[in-house]
């Protein structure tokens, strides 16, 4: 890609009136409400990925829970305990239509994973979890991401796929 990205955390003043990943709810998401989520009602973080000083990308996180019967691994399953266990969720996703396809989402990712190291190292943390557009299921599966699957029905059509990156799988993907 033409010039580095910068990733850093969301600021008031960032101009994100022209950001456009083609899916209308991310866009409404990131314009409307990224603000108010991290500044006001402080329930997440949006992280911006910038090229030449134009926001290209972001990606909002927060603190979330997953029961541990609902992990797709056998192996956590039977290890952890029987209580919500804390994870990093990425809340949204989306890189702007102009810069897909050049590495900014990858970026975004490794830097979100490495949160996920931080968080675990600070307060603890089992994996990162995402709800997965199905579009998108297929890049978060390159990642390592397994699907969590439905306990009670399979998912409608277009719904989002839940899916999970265990800490280890996440540690070893950005090399600590
Ligand atoms: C999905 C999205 C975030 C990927 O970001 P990006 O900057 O275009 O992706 P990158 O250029 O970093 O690509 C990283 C890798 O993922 C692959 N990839 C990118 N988009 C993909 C997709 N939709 N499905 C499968 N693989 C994909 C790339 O081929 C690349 O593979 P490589 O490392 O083997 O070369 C971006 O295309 C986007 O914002 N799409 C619209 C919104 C969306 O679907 N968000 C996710 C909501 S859950």
């Amino acid at each position: 890609m033409a010039g580095t990205i910068e990733i850093r955390v969301l600021a008031r003043d960032d101009d994100r009136s022209g950001f456009s990943c083609g899916q209308r709810d991310l866009d409404r998401y990131f314009q409307h409400y990224a603000g108010q989520n991290q500044f006001k009602f402080r329930l997440a973080v949006s992280y911006v990925a910038l090229v030449e000083a134009k926001i290209v990308g972001f990606a909002t996180i927060a603190a979330s829970s997953i029961e541990r019967d609902s992990l797709p691994s056998a192996r956590l399953r039977k290890r952890l305990p029987a209580y919500p266990l804390p994870v990093l969720r990425l809340a949204r996703l989306g890189v702007d239509s102009r810069a897909q396809g050049l590495g900014v989402g990858k970026a975004l990712m490794r830097h979100v994973l490495a949160l996920a190291v931080e968080q675990r190292d600070r307060l603890g943390c089992v994996g990162v979890v995402t709800d997965a557009k199905p579009e998108a299921a297929s890049f978060y599966r390159g990642l390592g991401f397994v699907p969590i699957e439905n306990v009670h029905e399979g998912l409608l059509h277009g719904e989002p796929q839940p899916m999970f990156l265990p800490i280890d799988t996440v540690a070893a993907a950005i090399g600590t």
